[in-house]
């Protein structure tokens, strides 16, 4: 059981970043193209204080975006906020506090963003957590699902409306969640969503990461279905030095320094294919992808398991209080 629920998904963890390197050893960082300029549009980035988020959030207010960087550090945040805006950007830069990890937050957040009558043409979520040990958010979910993953869930799905609306034929809105390569060893238990039954932070990453991409797709589909212009696509960073990986094994930990400074994309570099994907205009209509260094690439065989997708769905509707659309 151990080997089984503990070990393995650690391995299987540890292998995924090993081809991650090695692809990084040989393949040069993706250089984003010129974009045009957004004057006037307005994104959300969810973790943007810092590493990847915060390079986002600087590049579209470079690009004129009015960017609203959300997260639970509230003076990280003022300062992110301040130091894009030292730049002399078109755009601007504002924090405001969420905390994925509590519901109530997510719900506060949205309606205190609904009340100032903006549009939202980007949505970035960004925010996660890696390999904690075992903990609960408020609500009682394991941390990397209710952070990673239902968080999101929630908050995107209560946007979603906002979305629709600021998107228009040939100008889509774009929603683009920051999944990981680790989502290939993740495996999803419909009935343990929480583990349970035997906990591995190892394997609760990748799980939360494998279940983003399944509601990408799934969403994508509602959209098109839908007729409605919003894309959504899931993204990949790489391996990026950021704090992310502050909870490694300790041995990791020491193995990590020399190669995270050889191998590992800076926090610039892994943001590249995020930006690119929320304003390309050879994103343009695009959507239902998994994108990583700049280019579409196939996700795991699971991901496309639509039955899961709709499975997953429908739990996490029950999970967080939403009716099922
Ligand atoms: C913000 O969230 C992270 C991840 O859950 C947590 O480690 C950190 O302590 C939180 N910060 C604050 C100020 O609550
Ligand atoms: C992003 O992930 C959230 C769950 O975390 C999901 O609700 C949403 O459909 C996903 N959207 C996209 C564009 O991937």
């Amino acid at each position: 059981m151990w080997l089984q629920a503990v070990l393995l998904p650690c391995i299987r963890l540890y292998l995924c970043g090993v081809k991650v390197l090695l692809y990084q050893l040989f393949n040069r960082a993706f250089a984003l193209p010129d974009l045009l300029k957004q004057n006037g549009k307005v994104a959300i980035v969810t973790g943007g204080t810092r590493g990847i988020g915060f390079e986002t959030a600087k590049h579209l207010a470079s690009l004129g975006m009015h960017v609203v960087i959300a997260g639970n550090e509230s003076e990280e945040g003022s300062a992110a906020a301040r130091k894009i805006n030292e730049q002399g950007n078109e755009g601007k830069a504002e924090y405001v506090f969420l905390d994925l990890t509590s519901l109530k937050s997510v719900r506060q957040f949205v309606h205190a963003f609904q009340d100032r009558g903006l549009s939202l043409h980007v949505l970035v979520n960004n925010a996660g957590t890696m390999l904690v040990s075992e903990k609960q958010t408020e609500d009682g979910f394991e941390l990397h699902f209710g952070l990673n993953y239902l968080g999101h869930f929630l908050l995107t799905n209560m946007l979603l409306d906002l979305l629709k609306r600021s998107g228009k034929h040939g100008c889509c809105s774009r929603i683009v969640n920051m999944s990981s390569a680790t989502h290939f060893s993740g495996v999803l238990d419909i009935s343990d969503l929480n583990r349970r039954i035997c906990y591995s932070s190892h394997g609760a990453y990748s799980q939360s990461k494998l279940a983003l991409v399944l509601f990408t797709y799934y969403l994508q589909e509602c959209m098109t279905a839908g007729g409605f212009s919003v894309t959504v696509n899931a993204v990949d960073p790489g391996m990026v030095d950021t704090a992310l990986y502050d909870n490694l094994w300790s041995l990791a930990q020491v193995l990590k320094r020399p190669v995270a400074k050889m191998l590992f994309r800076t926090p610039a570099e892994g943001a590249s294919t995020a930006i690119y994907t929320a304003l390309a205009s050879e994103m343009e209509g695009v959507g239902g992808c998994y994108l990583y260094n700049g280019q579409k690439i196939q996700s795991s065989d699971i991901s496309y398991d639509s039955e899961l997708q709709v499975a997953l769905w429908k739990k996490s509707c029950e999970l967080v209080g939403l009716q099922d659309a």
